[in-house]
């Protein structure tokens, strides 16, 4: 039994608790014996109070608007680090000297072409699937395509597996978009930083020649970067979840792609700027705000709130200098979309209901904003997202394959349905 404890009061019964305390943060109340020794279940739909692994990768303190990798808090990280360093960081545990950072970086550009016979498999698409879509299929296909790194009890296999998703994801989004507009694939160039091979990848046709803009390439390194871990979120808990079962590991991030289209996770930045094209104008912001207040109305502002940050979110503040750079650089203030962003972000921000509620832009709100000045298109935006949180997936994946504790996860339920009752023949009903 740990040095400190909880007791639980349930009628006559009594039942002590272990409790663990975390380097940083809250502790935890450890209730794995609790149906052995009480017979009752914890209920927290959506885990709102549930600590569900052991992790050394991610700190987040939602109240303080704290956000730290591996003890490195993410303004230092955006600011001083770029998203290849960031990488080492999450998958190894510390930032590598600059012998380590050469070779890894080295390894993950070897690594950037897909497999030739994978660009058949993206033309069994249709030519307007949701690059998600295209992705989620993709990416699970790679344990079709590269049998010799999907035994996740084999470490140089977890490692080349590793390598490979960072490495080929921004490949499988830039050709899932060129599909998507009918454009030939345009291969990785190596000798390119990860963010400006992506850009190039995305924009270059053969036609013509396209140099990255250095602004652009920082932008979207930041976004990557931003975007590249976030402790036991939707999609993280998703590729645990699935690799608790000793699914391979291209299987497993797959499942936290699928996870992450939604719109209330990183759907959101699409769904944001489809929100932007509805409102329109400037003038019609009033009507929105209201319907977001009205509890009777389903519609919230999307790119505003967070789960988890309950004054700001640390990533949104870093992520609006980019979108102010970005815009300035694009020239796009006369954008009807950009302008209805900015005037949004100042009305909800004096607003007391987003006051009093705690709401404020997400980094998705600035993501979005970065990406449509850019030129993506909205569908683009969760696909991008994917790449830059591929590096999270893989190393909460690597760090629970490897952890002894690993157990499949199996959650129980607090049933609600018919008691037990006969079955009725159907002439009888
Ligand atoms: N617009 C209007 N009202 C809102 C919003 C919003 N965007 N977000 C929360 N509220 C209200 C909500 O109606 C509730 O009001 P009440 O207490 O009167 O019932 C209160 O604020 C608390 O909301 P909640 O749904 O209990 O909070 P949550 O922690 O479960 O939800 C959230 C967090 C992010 C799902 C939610 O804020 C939301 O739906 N935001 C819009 C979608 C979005 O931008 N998502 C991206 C999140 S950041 C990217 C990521 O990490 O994936």
């Amino acid at each position: 039994m740990s040095a400190k404890t909880a007791k639980l009061v349930i009628g006559s019964k009594e039942i002590e608790l272990p409790i663990h305390s975390p380097t940083v943060g809250p502790d935890v109340i450890d209730i794995g014996q609790l149906y052995a020794k009480g017979d009752v279940f914890t209920y927290d739909p959506g885990f709102t109070s549930t600590a569900a692994c052991d992790s050394t990768i991610t700190f987040i303190d939602g109240e303080k608007g704290v956000l730290l990798h591996r003890g490195y808090p993410i303004e230092q990280l955006s600011s001083k680090s770029h998203f290849l360093e960031v990488c080492y960081l999450l998958l190894y545990g510390g930032l590598p000297n600059a012998v380590e950072l050469d070779d890894f970086e080295t390894r993950v550009t070897r690594h950037t072409m897909l497999h030739e016979q994978m660009l058949n498999f993206f033309r069994g698409f249709r030519r307007d699937a949701h690059p998600m879509a295209v992705m989620t299929g993709v990416v699970g296909a790679m344990s079709a395509f590269y049998h010799d790194s999907i035994d996740v009890n084999d470490p140089w296999q977890r490692e080349v597996a590793s390598i490979r998703l960072i490495a080929k994801m921004p490949t499988i989004a830039a050709m899932a978009f060129k599909y998507n507009t009918g454009q030939p694939f345009v291969y990785p160039r190596n000798d390119l930083d990860y963010a400006s091979n992506f850009l190039r990848m995305c924009f270059a046709v053969p036609a013509e020649d396209y140099q990255v803009n250095p602004i652009l390439s920082r932008a979207m390194d930041r976004i990557f970067t931003l975007h590249a871990d976030h402790e036991q979120n939707a999609s993280t808990s998703t590729v645990r979840l699935a690799s608790s079962s000793g699914a391979n590991p291209f299987a497993c991030i797959a499942a936290g792609i699928a996870c992450l289209w939604g719109p209330a996770h990183g759907g959101a930045n699409q769904a944001c700027l489809e929100m932007l094209e509805e409102i329109g104008t400037v003038d019609k912001i009033p009507e929105f705000i209201a319907r977001a207040k009205d509890k009777n109305d389903p519609f919230r502002l999307m790119g505003f709130g967070h789960r988890v940050y309950k004054n700001f979110d640390p990533r949104a503040i870093v992520l609006k200098e980019s979108a102010d750079e970005v815009l300035e650089l694009l020239g796009v203030e006369s954008n009807s979309i950009l302008q209805v962003a900015k005037k949004l972000e100042e009305t909800a921000l004096a607003d007391d209901y987003f006051i009093e509620k705690k709401l404020f832009p997400n980094v998705d709100f600035y993501s979005g904003i970065i990406l449509e000045a850019m030129g993506f298109p909205t569908s683009m935006f969760t696909p991008i997202f994917a790449v830059s949180r591929t590096i999270g997936w893989v190393s909460q994946w690597k760090e629970m394959v490897t952890d002894p504790k690993m157990k499949i996860g199996r959650p129980r339920q607090l049933y609600v349905g018919e008691t037990k009752r006969d079955y009725v023949n159907i002439e009888d009903r």
